[in-house]
């Protein structure tokens, strides 16, 4: 990762533990960050977690990315950091994003999560800001690891430190579950058991979510946020999909993740190549410039869950929706709102995220059952 993105790297367990490390080192508690209502609800937690105040940005409603020019000038000296997403991959404006965090004097913090391989201006998604976070559990599918990166190498034994004291120790079951759990989903999958095994799960207290986005328990929030910053208070919002989100790793964990990632420029030429095939249709909204390695492509379809259920019936899973906005979902106690929440709502609506590993099977079961490209924009705003 240092060769690919010219700058310090430094591995976590998890995309999400790298960004609460640079939000508290970045961030005095208290302050207002930046980011977008369309993103995974984890992602709000852990602001929250750091003591910071979320406020939620306009965004392109063609990509779901921030949009710079719709943020009123009266917003930008409240900010103390603007974090990106790269939505599915699609890059945020880096340019612009850098240029006016640095005249506001505030930090620029990239989450790169969806974007790894993806570029901005001719440069890799992930080397604009003072920070940014990968995880290695998207394209790389490794279900664990991630970087956070830093523009200046003298931060790397401060914030190594910072990573080390949040670290939970390693536990030789979680390392055994780990390895096993991959055998585990493909038996569940070959059995057609998936439904069931989620089931299970729930009942196990080991997935939080039903749907789309996890309960918020307002009250217990509440509470949480009242001693934050406190990654723990935030452990049962902040575990969401991944329980051992702050493990250190041990040698197993670090084998898979490593051969993982040694096969990243193959899996970012199929993300490429299914991008390029999705783009192509008609439920889609390219924007001029080179085709990029896409997590998901967001087509935008009439009736979303029309077709999600469509896919599910043909057994294609279509996961990584955020829907509603963040503002809609956790409302004013917990978030400054978009100045213009329109657009978000209405991308959050219709996007249909595909993996582009997966493009000519949706495509055949999309026109197969007649789905409709989503007509005209937003309305309002
Ligand atoms: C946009 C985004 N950022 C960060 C994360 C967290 O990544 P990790 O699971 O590696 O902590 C996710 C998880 O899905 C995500 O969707």
């Amino acid at each position: 990762m240092r060769r690919r993105l010219g700058r310090e790297c430094l591995y976590v367990p998890s995309c999400r533990l790298g960004l609460y490390v640079a939000l508290r080192h970045w961030c005095p508690p208290g302050g207002r960050v930046l980011m977008s209502p369309v993103n995974d609800d984890v992602i709000f937690f852990v602001v929250l977690a750091a003591g910071l105040r979320p406020v939620q940005a306009p965004l392109d409603p063609h990509d779901g990315s921030l949009d710079p020019a719709a943020v009123p000038d009266a917003l930008w000296p409240r900010l103390s950091a603007v974090l990106t997403t790269n939505l599915y991959g699609n890059p945020d404006p880096a340019p612009e994003l850098a240029d006016r965090c640095a005249r506001s004097n505030i930090p620029l913090i990239e989450d790169a999560a969806h974007a790894i391989g993806s570029v901005s201006a001719g440069r890799p998604v992930g080397t604009f800001g003072q920070a940014s976070v990968f995880s290695l559990s998207k394209h790389t599918a490794a279900k664990a690891g991630g970087f956070l990166t830093i523009a200046d190498p003298g931060l790397r034994d401060a914030l190594t430190t910072a990573r080390d004291e949040l670290l939970a120790p390693r536990r030789t079951g979680a390392e055994l579950a780990y390895w096993a759990r991959p055998y585990a989903e493909a038996a569940v999958r070959g059995l057609r058991l998936a439904p069931t095994a989620r089931a299970a799960l729930r009942l196990l207290g080991q997935q939080e979510r039903d749907d789309i986005r996890m309960p918020l328990r307002p009250d217990d929030l509440g509470r949480a946020v009242s001693v934050a910053p406190n990654l723990a208070a935030f452990h049962a919002w902040a575990r969401v999909d991944m329980h051992d989100y702050r493990a250190s790793h041990g040698r197993t964990r670090l084998a898979r993740v490593t051969r993982k990632l040694t096969r990243l420029d193959t899996v970012l030429d199929a993300h490429r190549a299914g991008t390029r095939t999705l783009l192509a249709t008609e439920w889609a909204r390219p924007k001029p410039g080179p085709v990029q390695p896409l997590f998901r492509v967001p087509l935008l379809v009439e009736d979303r869950d029309a077709a999600r259920a469509v896919l599910a019936r043909a057994r294609v899973t279509v996961g990584y929706l955020y829907d509603p906005p963040l503002d809609d979902y956790a409302g004013g106690a917990f978030t400054d709102p978009s100045p213009a929440p329109a657009a978000a709502r209405w991308f959050a609506q219709h996007a249909l995220p595909i993996d582009p590993l997966k493009a000519e099977r949706t495509i055949a079961v999309l026109r197969a059952a007649g789905i409709r490209p989503a007509r005209g924009g937003p309305a309002g705003d």
